[in-house]
């Protein structure tokens, strides 16, 4: 049997870099995991250390999908058992939130199966997060069963000190690969 799907959203955030350890680290755990990256994360990172350390294909562009007639984004969605999007901005927060599907990413997150879980690992300015706007959507995606991990407190890449620090990567794959047993 197949080892468990784990689709690897990463968006537009400072902190895109860790999510290539943390794709790195739950392969070698013995998951399959397939890497979105959104335009805007795309200005922070690049597919290749993703592909090669994933060894899969990366989604890039809703329309530049590279398999058959299926759409990949839909295939994914069909046999993920977790949407894990590490780190999360407050743009796609809202965006999953409101059921927005104009990308990639948030067409998948919309059209994902019911029985795949969901993780989210958010990364933004302390004011961004605690907006009541962006806290709104915490909440809605929290009703809905999508569970949150982190942000935490520290020095933050915009040079303030507050809550909005990625979790740190050993956290985030240890309950990924929790949500994703593989047996
Ligand atoms: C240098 C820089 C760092 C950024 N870091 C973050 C961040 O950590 N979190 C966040 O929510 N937005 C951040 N942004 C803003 C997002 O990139 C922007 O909202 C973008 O539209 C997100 O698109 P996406 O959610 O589709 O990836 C940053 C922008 C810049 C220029």
């Amino acid at each position: 049997m197949n080892p468990p799907l784990i689709v690897l959203g990463v968006t537009g955030s400072i902190a895109a870099h860790k999510a290539i350890e943390v794709a790195s680290q739950l392969t070698k755990a013995g998951r399959r995991v397939q890497v979105v990256l959104t335009a805007d994360a795309q200005r922070f990172v690049q597919p290749l250390p993703f592909k090669t350390l994933s060894r899969m294909p990366v989604v890039t562009d809703l329309y530049d999908e590279e398999e058959g007639w299926r759409p990949t984004h839909i295939r994914l969605a069909d046999e993920a058992a977790l949407l894990l999007v590490a780190p999360v901005t407050a743009n796609t927060l809202a965006k999953l939130a409101l059921g927005l599907a104009d990308d990639a990413l948030s067409c998948l997150a919309l059209a994902l199966n019911p029985q795949a879980k969901v993780l989210l690992a958010p990364a933004m300015n302390g004011k961004m997060w605690l907006h009541p706007a962006t806290q709104g959507h915490v909440a809605t995606l929290r009703s809905r069963g999508a569970e949150f991990i982190g942000p935490e407190e520290g020095l933050l890449s915009c040079g303030y000190e507050g809550l909005g620090r990625l979790w740190p990567v050993e956290g985030i794959v240890a309950r990924a690969l929790a949500l994703t047993p593989t047996s």
